[in-house]
């Protein structure tokens, strides 16, 4: 499976270390940056990986800022995309079970690596439980389609 991925500066370290992880664990990331540890804005690197999970081009996304909050307010704004803001595995399982997450973002700055890893797995294995959840899921897709939304 494709993985879009991007960060800024803050996320930087931690998309790299992502990105070897994925390739081990069989997946293909697509590392849409930065490049480096030079300061940029995130909202230019969150929109390539969110507007790609919108359109259907990607299934998948994770996004890296220093704390994550920055990003999942610009994943958010793409209709479709159920952006979640994980620093602990038990909210990486339930942004699956009961949100079918389909982009991940992560505080490069909150967590350190092996948790991260942790999370992206749990992220990447957890099935979506449907039933009650479909329903909830629903009513944000009404929402999206009441408001005008990229
Ligand atoms: C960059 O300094 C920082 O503001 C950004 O990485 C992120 O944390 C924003 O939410």
């Amino acid at each position: 499976m494709q993985i879009g991925l991007a960060c800024d500066h803050a996320g930087f370290e931690l998309k790299e270390e992502l990105k070897a992880f994925l390739k081990t664990r069989g997946y293909e990331p697509m590392d849409m940056g930065t490049f480096d540890e030079e300061s940029v804005d995130y909202p230019d690197f969150g929109i390539q990986v969110a507007e790609k999970v919108s359109q259907g081009v990607l299934k998948r996304g994770i996004l890296i800022c220093g704390t994550g909050i920055g990003m999942s307010i610009v994943a958010n704004k793409f209709r479709g995309v159920r952006a979640s803001l994980v620093n602990d595995l038990y909210s990486a399982r339930l942004s699956r079970e009961h949100t079918d997450s389909n982009v991940l973002v992560l505080g490069g700055r909150m967590i350190g690596k092996e948790l991260a890893k942790e999370i992206v797995r749990t992220w990447l294995e957890t099935p979506f439980e449907g039933g009650r959840h479909q329903r909830r899921l629903e009513k944000i897709e009404a929402i999206e389609r009441r408001n005008f939304k990229l």
